[in-house]
């Protein structure tokens, strides 16, 4: 009996150790449950909704993406439907307070495994990927906070698509103080369909 009960505290104590230092280094702050309808609980999105995965994107990214929403730099066009949602959910937010809170909880979320419903040439891929994409978001597409880049790899194929042409035909990346969202508006003027479909089933693979 003795010995059963020392080996029980035994492990209660390395349980304790474990699991309550990981669950205090990442809690969600409460004004991510505004969230989790469209994001899920794990910021997996749902492309159902059209809603993309936010797990594991850079704190300065989310940060700047949610300004860029509430300030009109995008989600503004007519036709971007799913963008005037984000500027709903964002406008109320404290930029001060919620937002730098929502980034960090954000950005220590694990990546989450992306939805591909792409399929291309691997080999093309791969080279139109690093000839015209890489240099910014890194070989694998895991982003690059120097050039402001987000990650891309973990990111629904539907959703970097639909991105895609939203940034081809204007309808992210116009606005004048938008700087990074008119130099990306630029690269993916470069692409065609085809390429792109290769370029997405590369960032799938990642
Ligand atoms: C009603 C559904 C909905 C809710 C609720 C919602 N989002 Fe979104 N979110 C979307 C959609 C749809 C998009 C894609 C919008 C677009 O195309 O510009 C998006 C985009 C984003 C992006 C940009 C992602 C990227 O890769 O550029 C961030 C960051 C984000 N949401 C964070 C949040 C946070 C934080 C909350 C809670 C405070 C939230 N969202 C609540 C639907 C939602
Ligand atoms: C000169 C650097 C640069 C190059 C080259 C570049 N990008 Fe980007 N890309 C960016 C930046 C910066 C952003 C963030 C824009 C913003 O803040 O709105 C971005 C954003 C994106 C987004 C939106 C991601 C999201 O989560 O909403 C996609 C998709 C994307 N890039 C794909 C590509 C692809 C595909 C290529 C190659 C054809 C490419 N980019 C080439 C700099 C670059």
């Amino acid at each position: 009996m003795r010995v059963l009960s020392f080996f029980k505290m035994l492990i209660l104590g390395l349980l304790s150790i474990a699991i309550v230092p990981t669950a205090a280094a990442n809690e969600a702050p409460a004004v991510y449950a505004q969230c989790i309808a469209c994001h899920g609980d794990n910021g997996q999105g749902n492309t159902a909704l059209s809603s993309p995965a936010i797990a594991g994107l850079s704190e300065s990214y989310i940060t700047r993406q949610l300004n860029n929403y509430a300030s009109g730099k995008r989600g503004q066009h007519p036709e971007d439907v799913s963008g005037q949602q984000m500027v709903m959910i964002s406008k109320p937010l404290d930029l001060n307070k919620d937002v730098p809170a929502l980034a960090h909880y954000i950005a220590n979320l694990p990546q989450v495994k992306a939805v591909s419903q792409v399929s291309g040439d691997l080999k093309n891929g791969s080279r139109y990927y690093h000839a015209k994409c890489g240099a910014c978001h890194g070989g694998q597409a895991q982003g690059n906070k120097s050039f402001n880049a987000p990650k891309l790899a973990g990111q629904h194929s539907s959703y970097l698509s639909k991105q895609m042409r939203y940034f081809s035909s204007g309808v992210r990346g116009t606005h004048a103080d938008d700087k990074l969202g008119r130099q990306m508006a630029m690269m993916a003027k470069t692409v065609n369909e085809k390429e792109l479909k290769d370029i997405l089933f590369f960032i799938s693979q990642q």
